[in-house]
């Protein structure tokens, strides 16, 4: 086989392995992303699918094989047929390409929305203040959250705070968005609201690597789903192969594992909606068969997402 040309992708993993003390946890990876591919990535728990990603942005370091970033050796430099380690500047340099996105939002929580998301821009790339605010601003609107932008992360929903950190990001401009089950740590009510966010992201043309167990948007979104299982990629192909015909069992004993736990949780959603009846005289929602307690509540919420009494992070 011919060898790859790590210019010709956005990411190319040769024989990536990472072990944990005694754990081998990654065992050899081998995968290409292309530049405005959106990969989503599934497996089961433990098979390594974060450690993956943290390698990819250089959050840890690998054992042996080799990552390429945009045409560049991640971490180290080849000279002579010699790898040389980067300098910690030059490593910020590389990362600073690449924007990632947690199961948690880990936004700031003493700073506004608008100050998460100026904050890299201005600190690391000495962006001006003035310019940063309003590129930021953009950003908070392309996410839905331009009259946020005030609200402290307390103030905010957990898809709302994903969505600033999904905004903070992009702030920096980033060539790869690394998703990790972005939406796994939210109520299911708000899961739509990220994913549409992340689907217009796609649609931009953005490069994205997906941790994701959210089948419906791997099959809508990807360009192509891997999945991985024990340390290795086990199969790979386009949303219909992997998703509707894959070849391997692993593969299908983890799809209706999570085909199973999604129908789970749609039942609880479906006994948790609130029909909505429309009043014809304003074309307002009117919530119906809901208790007094769950309407105050309700209007705690909102009051306090206005900029109101803060409201801790359940
Ligand atoms: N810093 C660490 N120190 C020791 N073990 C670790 C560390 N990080 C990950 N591991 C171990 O490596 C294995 C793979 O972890 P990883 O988080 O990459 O899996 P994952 O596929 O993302 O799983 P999940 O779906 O649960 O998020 C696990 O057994 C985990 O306990
Ligand atoms: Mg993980």
């Amino acid at each position: 086989m011919a060898q790859p040309d790590p210019s010709a992708h956005q990411v190319l993993a040769v024989n990536v392995q990472k072990s944990f003390g005694s754990v081998q946890v990654l065992r050899g990876v081998d995968l290409t992303v292309d530049r405005g591919e959106v990969v989503c990535l599934l497996g089961p728990s433990g098979s390594g699918k974060t450690t993956f990603l943290r390698l990819i942005n250089q959050m840890e370091r690998l054992d042996a094989g080799r990552i390429w970033v945009d045409g560049e050796l991640a971490g180290y430099e080849e000279r002579d047929g010699k790898l040389y380690e980067r300098t910690d500047k030059d490593i910020a340099r590389q990362r600073s390409h690449i924007g990632m996105v947690f199961q948690r939002f880990n936004l700031f929580p003493h700073k506004t929305a608008l100050e998460n998301v100026t904050e890299a821009p201005i600190v690391v790339k000495r962006e001006q203040p003035d310019r940063a605010r309003s590129r930021a601003m953009d950003l908070l609107g392309q996410v839905g959250l331009a009259d946020k932008a005030d609200n402290y992360p307390s103030q905010l929903s957990g898809g709302q705070q994903q969505r600033v950190a999904i905004a903070r990001a992009l702030a920096m401009e980033p060539d790869l968005m690394l998703f990790d089950e972005p939406t796994s740590a939210l109520d299911p009510e708000l899961v739509g609201e990220v994913l549409g966010v992340m689907k217009d992201l796609a649609a931009h043309g953005m490069t994205m690597i997906v941790v994701t167990h959210e089948i419906a948007f791997a099959h809508d979104v990807a360009d192509r789903v891997i999945f991985m299982d024990g340390g290795v990629v086990v199969e790979q192909g386009t949303p219909d192969a992997v998703l509707r015909h894959p070849q391997e069992d692993r593969t299908r004993t983890f799809l209706s594992r999570v085909r199973h736990d999604q129908e789970r949780a749609e039942e609880t959603i479906e006994q948790r909606a609130i029909p909505f009846a429309h009043d014809e005289r304003d074309g307002a929602p009117v919530p119906t068969g809901v208790d007094v307690a769950d309407r105050q509540a309700g209007d705690d919420e909102r009051r306090s997402a206005e900029g109101g009494s803060s409201r801790a992070e359940g």
